[in-house]
């Protein structure tokens, strides 16, 4: 196979599945959808196409550069909005905001082909992929808006302790600066923004630097559906409009999906840190730990899902692979066979395994790593294996990896398999134990006692143990976080309701006179916190 065979001409590409090139001037800030004129990046597909013998990449359109002027117009917008917790939109019922939010999944529903084709587009996710995506992150919405009805019943009654009445509800905290992942795109920048917003929170968001486009044909959804200055977009160079939001100590909650060094320089630019709520998925180095009874059929198949789904470009994938020496020389024949059944091609391409990658300059960081390994007595185990074209990468196993190498620690956040083996299960202990990373692990085995002792330490270390399968996210009700440099904040439906809300209470002496202020307040729904409203 010849890598640079893989890329399309034009005519190659499924009518169904090519676009248009797109040219976005809008963006919102309060409930304004604002042209812009001034500069424009220029989006470039990581599919690249053959043309006059050249290879180009495929022009995908523009959007807004906006500057410092007009993501601080964004912060305005949204602190105007929730007016210090007296806006209308931090003092709406639950039941109103959930109104709110079922029309937005409507008009989301209707934008599907668009938003999907784009993630495929700009990130080079399968077209299968995308799909999930898109439709993962409408039912994570529709699970929310359950979770939030949910909270809310719970909330919906007095307690009475020690002579004291009091009614203990969910508050927002305030302003929301939402960063998504290239990765998931549209998911991870969501699976913050929706329970920022439905909390009552008021929320500024930009999308990730690939991934862009795929949020403009939700600008008028969001417009229509929550009220002014709820939801603000910004567009640009990061390091240029998102410093001076964060320096503005008006944001409460930095919501950020991305690497721990980004997240650092955001903190530490809020002048009042303790007022700051960070809620942060970052890096991982995911292990799978492979025991001598492990069944070879199940853990290939995991392995290969593990550190190759979306190119091995997921926090969660698996990203170092301890196999007791005693299964070996099986582990790795079967694991370069499989690596010889994997589809390399184009999103759309069916059933397609391994696509172009969107950085710039991935290919060749990652054959570094793999040049490192290899110079310090590592191989490359696979036919093909590290060779890479372009943005294309096939896929490299290599071994033995060992502690002197780069690829032992860094993420690689790529397809290329570090493979170590190991005699002592203290080895893979003691490698998660000194890793920066405490995402999950993985453990493939039959033998309970030895998964039982592996289990107890592990539990302490990351925040995921995974039997007989590779590292995920989902299901998305499960919480999601890390320990170290991986993560703060948990992460799930209803986990994410209660990082971007505090408890806040109203609480009276139980004596006559007070029972009658907050019967009349309850009876004649004089107030929206102080209620005992059901939602059904
Ligand atoms: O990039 C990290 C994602 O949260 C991974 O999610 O396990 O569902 O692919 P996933």
């Amino acid at each position: 196979m010849d890598i640079r065979n893989l890329y399309p001409g034009e005519s190659d590409i499924p009518q169904e599945q090519n676009i248009d090139y797109i040219v976005q001037k809008e963006y919102l800030i309060n409930g304004e959808i604002r042209t812009w004129n001034g500069k424009f990046h220029q989006v470039l597909s990581p599919v690249y196409i053959k043309t006059n013998g050249d290879l180009v990449q495929k022009k995908l359109g523009e959007y807004p550069i906006l500057t410092e002027k007009e993501s601080m117009e964004a912060v305005e917008a949204a602190e105007t909005a929730f007016d210090s917790g007296r806006g209308m939109w931090p003092t709406m019922t639950v039941a109103q905001r959930i109104k709110h939010m079922e029309k937005f999944i409507l008009l989301m529903k209707e934008m599907r082909e668009d938003v999907v084709k784009l993630i495929m587009w700009e990130i080079g996710k399968s077209w299968k992929d995308s799909i999930k995506e898109f439709d993962r992150t409408v039912q994570y919405i529709i699970d929310t808006i359950e979770a939030v009805k949910d909270l809310d019943r719970k909330s919906s009654r007095f307690e009475m302790e020690e002579g004291v009445i009091g009614q203990i509800r969910r508050s927002p905290l305030g302003v929301v600066l939402c960063m998504g992942p290239f990765n998931y795109p549209l998911n991870e920048t969501f699976a913050t923004l929706i329970p920022a917003i439905i909390t009552g929170n008021t929320v500024i968001f930009k999308p990730p630097k690939f991934g862009v486009l795929l949020h403009r044909p939700l600008l008028e959804a969001f417009k229509i559906s929550f009220p002014k200055g709820v939801v603000n977009t910004i567009y640009g160079d990061g390091a240029t409009i998102i410093p001076p939001v964060m320096s503005s100590g008006k944001v409460n909650v930095l919501a950020f999906i991305g690497t721990s060094h980004v997240a650092d320089i955001l903190k530490t630019a809020h002048p009042k840190p303790h007022r700051l709520r960070s809620v942060l998925g970052l890096e991982a180095k995911n292990t799978a730990i492979i025991l001598p009874d492990a069944d070879l059929d199940t853990t290939i198949s995991e392995v290969v899902a593990g550190t190759l789904s979306f190119n091995g470009q997921r926090c969660t994938a698996l990203k170092m692979i301890f196999v007791h020496r005693k299964i070996m020389p099986e582990f790795m024949r079967m694991l370069n066979d499989a690596m010889c059944n994997l589809k390399l091609g184009m999103p759309w391409d069916k059933d397609v395994d391994i696509t172009p990658l969107p950085e710039e300059g991935k290919c060749e960081y990652l054959a570094g790593l793999v040049d490192d390994a290899v110079s310090k007595g590592a191989s490359v185990t696979n036919i093909n294996g590290g060779l890479y074209f372009g943005n294309f990468f096939n896929p490299a196993v290599v071994f033995p990896v060992t502690a002197e190498m780069r690829l032992y620690h860094e993420e690689q956040f790529g397809p290329v398999i570090p493979v170590a083996a190991f005699d002592d299960i203290e080895e893979p202990l003691q490698y998660v134990i000194d890793s920066n990373y405490g995402q999950q692990v993985s453990i493939f085995g039959k033998n309970s006692d030895r998964i039982a002792n592996l289990i107890d330490p592990l539990v302490n270390q990351v925040a995921r143990v995974n039997i007989n399968c590779q590292c995920q996210r989902g299901p998305d009700v499960f919480p999601f976080t890390g320990r170290k440099d991986s993560a703060e904040g948990t992460l799930s439906v209803s986990d994410a309701l209660r990082v971007f809300s505090i408890r806040s209470l109203v609480a009276a002496k139980e004596n006559s006179v007070n029972k009658e202020i907050i019967t009349d307040i309850v009876r004649n729904n004089k107030s929206n916190f102080l209620s005992t409203d059901f939602i059904f």
